[in-house]
């Protein structure tokens, strides 16, 4: 689906209506950080107090709670979980999560990726939360990234790595290679005229009786109960291709690559005949980080990048999740954009991208930092909005009224609230998310109750209105 909005968008308000607004489908990656311990937005009165855990459910918008029940019931299901085993104020932190997460599962790209930074105090009930949302098998990885160095941490291990809950597609493995590590070069013991190398197995499981099972200058590997496994395609033989032997590609007989691999001194022999292949340090493009990163330090004090925010995170962070998950010129949403990183980071790699804060001071923060660091190269500036996108995805929707035999056919002449049967007459078709809080006329979002049922209801979810029964 095509986005409903600009790229560089920046909207002042809370996240959730302006993501109702946006068409299905339109974003490719959504990185964010909500952290669980802010006091207060920056900007509001409150910023620069200490940071604490100030959520209670008066904080959360109570139709949430009783939204999220009538809508997705396993998410609501871990949070009542949290409810028992941790208390009200995770509960209400979760509920707050989960109704945004839904509707950044409705905006994303059925190819599109999320990470959800959070730290070890909520990350365990957010990925419960998120297999409930995304789907367990949507799941790629719970990053550690150690934040700090150090940290005592009084009667247990000091706590220095955050999480990084990733779902999603799979990662560009190009995008985000790093150096080798020490003891993965230190593997690359030998050296000839070209430089470092290691010799590899030139053989791979299996026997066969095709060319792959033939001897080769007096060493057969079907004695040993393999094959041979030369390089044909992969990073390596594109390599050798493009350094070392020009027509390497084009050449399918096993035995010929040999050959030619052997003529140019590519092919060191054992004691006892076996043949390896070389594989050279400087070939070798790097490697696709694990899943613990400790090679991106956080941002210090002195750093050109601070902007004295407290959640801050690096752009170094921010540019590897976004070259792991999107190609240039994606779409990329922060839902809390606050001090601007993973904007700006998607701003140098060329992507296209929209935020949304809270505070009206994101904007600004957005402007300098993206005008900071494109130096030189002109910023004309975020088109700053505060109303909501309209969405252009649902078509001419008729008149929700149209719907009224349909659902009486389908729900049988039966109220959804007091469940009694009634003639037609006195039946009227509800919204079940209410369009004063962003629900729909679309037919997924209606539903037939009787008049009395539909007046007691009014401007509440079902949830909301069960529970004032
Ligand atoms: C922990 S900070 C995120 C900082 C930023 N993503 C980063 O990593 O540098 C949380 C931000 O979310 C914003 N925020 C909190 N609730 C929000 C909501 N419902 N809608 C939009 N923004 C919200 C706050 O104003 C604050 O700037």
């Amino acid at each position: 689906m095509s986005a409903n909005f600009a790229s560089g968008t920046v909207w002042t308000g809370d996240n959730l209506p302006v993501m109702r607004g946006m068409n299905d489908a339109c974003i490719d990656l959504t990185p964010f950080n909500s952290n669980r311990d802010y006091a207060a937005p920056i900007g509001s009165e409150a910023a620069g107090a200490a940071f604490k855990d100030t959520w209670t459910l008066s904080d959360v918008d109570v139709h949430e709670h009783g939204e999220l029940a009538d809508r997705h019931p396993a998410a609501y299901s871990v949070i009542e979980a949290a409810r028992q085993a941790h208390g009200k104020s995770m509960q209400s932190y979760l509920i707050m999560m989960a109704v945004r997460l839904l509707e950044m599962r409705r905006v994303l790209k059925a190819d599109g990726s999320i990470y959800l930074h959070c730290d070890d105090a909520a990350g365990h009930w957010l990925r419960a939360l998120m297999d409930a949302v995304f789907g367990v098998a949507a799941f790629r990885n719970e990053i550690v990234w150690k934040r700090i160095g150090n940290h005592n941490d009084a009667g247990r291990f000091g706590r220095t790595g955050d999480r990084l809950l990733f779902y999603g597609s799979d990662i560009e493995r190009g995008g985000v290679r790093v150096p080798l590590s020490e003891s993965n070069a230190a593997k690359y013991r030998r050296t000839d005229n070209r430089g470092r190398y290691q010799d590899t197995d030139l053989t791979g499981p299996k026997t066969t009786e095709g060319e792959a099972g033939q001897p080769w200058r007096g060493w057969n590997p079907t004695d040993i109960g393999r094959c041979w496994s030369v390089p044909k395609t992969g990073d390596y033989a594109a390599w050798i291709a493009e350094n070392i032997i020009p027509d390497y590609l084009a050449e399918e007989s096993i035995l010929a690559r040999l050959d030619m691999l052997d003529a140019a001194d590519m092919i060191v022999f054992t004691a006892n005949g076996t043949p390896r292949l070389k594989r050279y340090l400087h070939a070798n493009p790097g490697q696709v980080p694990p899943d613990v990163w400790t090679d991106i330090p956080p941002v210090n004090s002195q750093a050109k990048e601070r902007t004295g925010f407290p959640t801050q995170k690096p752009l170094a962070l921010l540019e590897r999740v976004i070259l792991a998950s999107t190609k240039p010129d994606d779409m990329i949403l922060d839902p809390f954009c606050g001090c601007a990183t993973a904007l700006v980071a998607a701003d140098r790699l060329s992507r296209r991208w929209v935020g949304i804060d809270l505070s009206a001071l994101a904007v600004k923060l957005v402007d300098d930092r993206i005008a900071g660091d494109r130096g030189s190269m002109p910023w004309g500036g975020a088109l700053a909005l505060t109303a909501p996108p309209a969405r252009t995805d649902l078509g001419d929707l008729p008149n929700y009224r149209t719907h009224r035999h349909r659902l009486y056919g389908e729900q049988e002449g039966v109220c959804a609230g007091c469940e009694t049967h009634f003639p037609f007459r006195v039946m009227d078709v509800d919204h079940m998310l209410p369009r004063s809080r962003g629900g729909t006329d679309h037919p997924d979002n209606l539903q037939l109750l009787c008049s009395g049922c539909n007046r007691s209801k009014g401007g509440k979810t079902m949830a909301e209105w069960r529970a004032t029964q």
